[in-house]
């Protein structure tokens, strides 16, 4: 379905991804509700898209996901401003937490593997509470919450339209190492919400997608390792990650089939990424790069 003049509202705006796919839908002439809690970054968005782009609406919202009152003011005002959304993008997550509950021992200690565990080792019950409410808050609640108040206000009554997750691989494949629990269970609840969802909306015209993205090189995964250098270069070593732009491209593919198609989950993830946790560490070398 050509996207030009559909309005998406896309949570996680501001950087990584969600500014990469906001940048391809422009380009594709998609009006954009941008969403996430930095003022600053999305206003230059803003700007910058609208300098780019003179066929285009553009406008922002800041709220965060997890908070339903400001989740919904955001909607119905953007709303009014933009008229119905045709499409909502939930890609808004905060990073896995790095940091340890004070008084526990490090979890270093925890053997760091080929896959994700590198560079993001707390065990689960070393965790702080408030972190593990704003993961669950953030990835459960906030897509829930955003989905809810879309398909109130926009989209059951007009009896059409796109809801895009944009979830993980960790989604499906439960991680055969340790570390990063609450994250994992997140996006697996995303994924379930994903399929419920798409089943109860049978009998409209609402489709119901999932894009699953591997390794990318997104602020993502220096969050991850506390912004450490060392770990955040050595995640990936000896291959090629995906970069934001890889994504967007992937969404746009999938937004732009027509009513009748439903991609309904595609992985992306780097070549060299076999599955969670098996990486081709030669990547470079073999190709030369
Ligand atoms: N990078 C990867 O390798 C990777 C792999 C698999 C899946 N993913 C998924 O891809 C999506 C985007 O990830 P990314 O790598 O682009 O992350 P990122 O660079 O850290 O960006 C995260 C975005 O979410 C927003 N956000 C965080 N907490 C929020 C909240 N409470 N309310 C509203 N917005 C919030 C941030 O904006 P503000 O700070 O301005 O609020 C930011 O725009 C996430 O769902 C992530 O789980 C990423």
């Amino acid at each position: 379905m050509p996207l030009s003049g559909q309005t998406v509202l896309l949570t996680g705006a501001s950087m990584g991804i969600g500014e990469a796919i906001a940048k391809a839908l422009a380009k594709e002439g998609a009006n954009l509700i941008l969403l996430s809690r930095s003022e600053d970054k999305l206003a230059k968005l803003k700007d910058d898209l609208l300098q780019q782009y003179n066929n285009i609406k553009v406008t922002y919202r800041t709220a965060d996901v997890g908070n339903h009152e400001q989740v919904d003011a955001a909607i119905q005002s953007s709303i009014e401003e933009l008229g119905p959304i045709d499409i909502l993008i939930n890609n808004a997550s905060p990073a896995p937490t790095s940091y340890s509950h004070p008084n526990h021992p490090s979890s270093t200690n925890i053997p760091t593997q080929a896959g994700l565990a590198l560079g993001a080792p707390n065990i689960f019950h070393a965790l702080n509470i408030t972190d593990i409410q704003t993961m669950i808050s953030t990835n459960v609640n906030g897509p829930m919450y955003v989905t809810h108040s879309v398909l109130n206000r926009s989209m059951i009554s007009r009896d059409s339209g796109t809801i895009l997750n944009i979830t993980s691989v960790t989604g499906l494949e439960v991680p055969p190492f340790p570390g990063e629990t609450v994250y994992h269970s997140n996006k697996a609840a995303q994924e379930a919400f994903t399929n419920a969802l798409r089943n109860e909306l049978v009998g409209t015209g609402i489709r119901v997608l999932a894009l699953r993205p591997g390794c990318v090189a997104t602020n993502f995964h220096s969050l991850r390792v506390g912004h450490d250098r060392e770990m955040y270069e050595s995640f990936f070593e000896g291959y090629e990650p995906l970069v934001s732009e890889d994504i967007a491209q992937a969404a746009v593919y999938m937004l732009n089939q027509p009513p009748n198609v439903s991609i309904k989950a595609l992985d992306v993830v780097p070549s060299a990424q076999r599955s969670l946790n098996v990486f081709d560490r030669k990547w470079n070398e073999r190709l030369g790069k």
